[in-house]
C-alpha cells in the first residue's frame, strides 16, 4: 500500500562477529545442520529487531572445499549471515590460541600463560600474526558486501583489529566497536606484548563502547598509560581524531521469555519438575563450563553450605547446567575433569539411594527446557569470578514473575552494578560467603524476595537488548555527523 511504502526504509547493520548467531554442523559432502549458538553476545544480539541486520562472522566448523562453502554460504543467506572462512591452522592460533588462551583469560583476571599454559602456547607473535590476518579476513567479507550508508558494528575481543583494517578500505565507514567482556585494569592489559597495536586498532573505530562505566574508564587509562594519549569527557583525541568511548549496559529480549513461560509445552516442563523436586527446593547454576564462571568454586560453596546445614541435606537440590565451550583449549578440558571430580565427590558424600544433592548436565538445554527451569527455581546461582555482564542473571529474573526466586550475584560480574539491588552480591572467591548467602537465600521471607525481585524485574523488563542496540547506533550516527561537523569548522 501507499502507506507502507512512505515508511522510512531500516537502516542497514553489519554486525561482525567471530562466532555467527547459528553454528553449522557437517552432515554429508554439502549438507549442513544450523543450530544456534550460545552465549551472551548472540542471545543479546537476536533480539534486536529494528535495523536491516546481516551478520558476518565465522559458522564454527571447517569447510576447505569450495562445493561445500557454496553451499554453505546458501544456507547461511536464508539466515541473513554470510561466511568468513577460516581454516583449521587460522582456527587453532587465532581462535584456540590468540584469542582464548591469550586475551580472554587476561581480560578475565586470570593472567597471561604461565609455566604449564606456556608449554601449549605457540609463541605470541606466531598468535598475534595469525589473529591480525583472521581480523584481514573479516575484513575483506565486510568491504565485499558493504553498502554506502550501512553501519558497521565490530564485536568483541576477536575482533579489535578489525577497525583499523575497515577503515584502511574505507575512512567514510561509520564502524562501531563493542566488547562483551570486561576490559581489565590498564596495569594487565600492560603485560600484553601486542599491548599498543590493539588499542591503537581499537582506537581506528568512531565509537568504542563497554558494558560498564569502568571498563570504559580502564580503556581509556590504558591509552593514556601505554600509548600517552589523554582521555577527554567524551572518550580519547588523538592528532585531531576523536574516538568516542562510552559504556552501553546490554540486555535481554525479556518479552520473549515472558511470552514463552505461557506455552502449553513450557507449562507441561514446569509441572514435571516441580513433580520431580517436590518437597525440595531448586537451585539453579547455568553456565558455559569456562574458569571464568566459578563453577569449582561455587559447588565447594554448596557444599560447605550441606555441611554446615544437616537439616536442608535431602532438602535442597543443585542442578548445574554446564555448556561445554572451546573444548580445543587444554585448558577447558581440565576444568571439566575438575568438575566432575568435585561433583563426584560430594554425591557420594551426601547423596542417598534415591536422591543426589548435585545434578550436573554437561550440554545445553533449548529455549523452552531452559524457560521452564528458570521459572522452576528458587534460588539461581551466577557466582562468575569476572564476567562482562552475564545474562544468565537477566534471564532467570525474566522469569521469575510468580515465584520470585533469589538471585545470588557474583560482584565482579557487570550485572552487578545493574542488578545489584534486587540480588544477594556475593565475592565467588569467597566460599564461606557464599555458603552462608546459600542459607540466606532458601530462607528468605516472601516480602523481601518480592521487592527483591521487583526491583530486578523492572531493570530487565525495561533495559532490554532492542534499547541496548537502538542507543549504541545512534550515538555511532551522532558520532559521524558530529566528526563532519568538525572538519568543516
Ligand atoms: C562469550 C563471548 C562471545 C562468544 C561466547 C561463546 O559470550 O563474549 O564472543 O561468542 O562467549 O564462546 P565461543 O568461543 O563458543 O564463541
Amino acid at each position: 500500500t501507499a502507506v507502507a511504502d512512505e515508511r522510512p526504509r531500516k537502516q542497514r547493520l553489519l554486525v561482525v562477529a567471530n562466532r555467527l548467531p547459528v553454528s553449522a554442523v557437517r552432515e554429508g559432502v554439502d549438507s549442513y545442520h544450523l543450530e544456534i549458538s550460545v552465549g551472551g553476545l548472540v542471545s543479546a544480539l537476536l533480539g534486536v529487531k529494528e535495523f536491516d541486520t546481516r551478520w558476518i562472522g565465522w559458522a564454527g566448523v571447517n569447510v576447505p572445499d569450495e562445493v561445500g562453502q557454496r553451499a554453505l554460504t546458501k544456507a547461511l543467506a536464508e539466515m541473513r549471515c554470510i561466511p568468513v572462512f577460516l581454516d583449521e591452522e587460522i582456527v587453532n592460533e587465532y581462535y584456540n590460541g590468540y584469542c582464548n588462551n591469550i586475551l580472554w583469560p587476561l581480560f578475565h583476571y586470570l593472567g597471561l600463560p604461565q609455566e604449564d599454559r606456556l608449554a601449549t602456547t605457540r609463541s605470541f607473535q606466531t598468535q598475534f600474526d595469525a589473529y591480525k590476518k583472521a581480523n584481514q579476513m573479516f575484513a575483506d567479507v565486510v568491504n565485499k558486501h558493504y553498502e554506502d550508508g550501512d553501519v558497521v558494528w565490530c564485536h568483541d575481543y576477536h575482533l579489535m583489529f578489525l577497525p583499523r583494517c575497515l577503515k584502511e578500505y574505507n575512512d567514510k565507514m561509520k564502524v562501531g566497536w563493542f566488547l562483551h567482556t570486561p576490559f581489565p585494569s590498564s596495569e594487565i592489559h600492560r603485560t600484553l606484548p601486542s599491548r599498543s597495536e590493539l588499542l591503537r586498532s581499537v582506537l581506528a573505530a568512531d565509537l568504542v563502547g563497554f558494558h560498564t562505566y569502568d571498563y570504559a574508564r580502564h580503556f581509556v587509562s590504558a591509552c593514556t598509560r601505554i600509548l600517552g594519549i589523554e582521555g577527554t569527557p567524551e572518550g580519547v583525541e588523538d592528532q585531531g581524531k576523536l574516538t568516542r568511548v562510552a559504556a552501553f549496559p546490554i540486555g535481554i529480549d525479556s518479552e520473549r521469555f515472558i511470552r514463552a513461560l505461557d506455552l502449553p509445552e513450557v507449562q507441561n516442563r514446569m509441572k514435571e519438575l516441580k513433580e520431580r523436586f517436590a518437597g525440595r527446593k531448586v537451585m539453579l547454576g547455568v553456565d558455559r563450563l569456562d574458569m571464568i564462571k566459578g563453577i569449582p568454586q561455587k559447588i565447594l560453596a554448596f557444599e560447605k553450605f550441606l555441611e554446615e546445614n544437616s537439616h536442608w541435606r535431602d532438602k535442597v537440590v543443585l542442578l548445574q547446567i554446564a555448556v561445554p565451550t572451546r573444548t580445543n583449549v587444554p585448558e577447558y578440558q581440565k576444568l571439566t575433569s575438575q568438575v566432575h571430580e568435585i561433583v563426584g565427590r560430594i554425591n557420594g558424600r551426601f547423596g542417598t539411594l534415591t536422591a543426589v544433592p548435585i545434578h550436573h548436565l554437561d550440554r545445553s538445554l533449548d529455549f523452552h527446557a531452559l524457560c521452564a527451569l528458570y521459572a522452576a527455581t528458587d534460588v539461581a546461582l551466577v557466582t562468575s569470578l569476572r564476567d562482562g555482564m552475564n545474562l544468565v542473571s537477566y534471564e532467570f529474573v525474566a522469569c521469575q514473575a510468580s515465584k520470585k526466586g533469589v538471585l545470588i550475584l557474583s560482584e565482579f560480574a557487570g550485572a552487578a552494578q545493574s542488578l545489584g539491588a534486587g540480588a544477594i552480591l556475593v565475592n565467588p572467591w569467597n566460599i564461606t560467603e557464599v555458603a552462608a548467602s546459600i542459607g540466606y537465600a532458601l530462607d528468605m521471607p516472601a516480602d523481601e524476595r518480592e521487592k527483591r525481585h521487583q526491583f530486578n524485574f523492572k531493570h530487565v523488563t525495561t533495559h532490554t537488548s532492542q534499547e541496548w542496540a537502538a542507543t549504541f547506533v545512534s550515538e555511532l550516527n551522532d558520532t559521524i555527523v558530529e566528526a563532519q561537523l568538525r572538519t568543516r569548522q
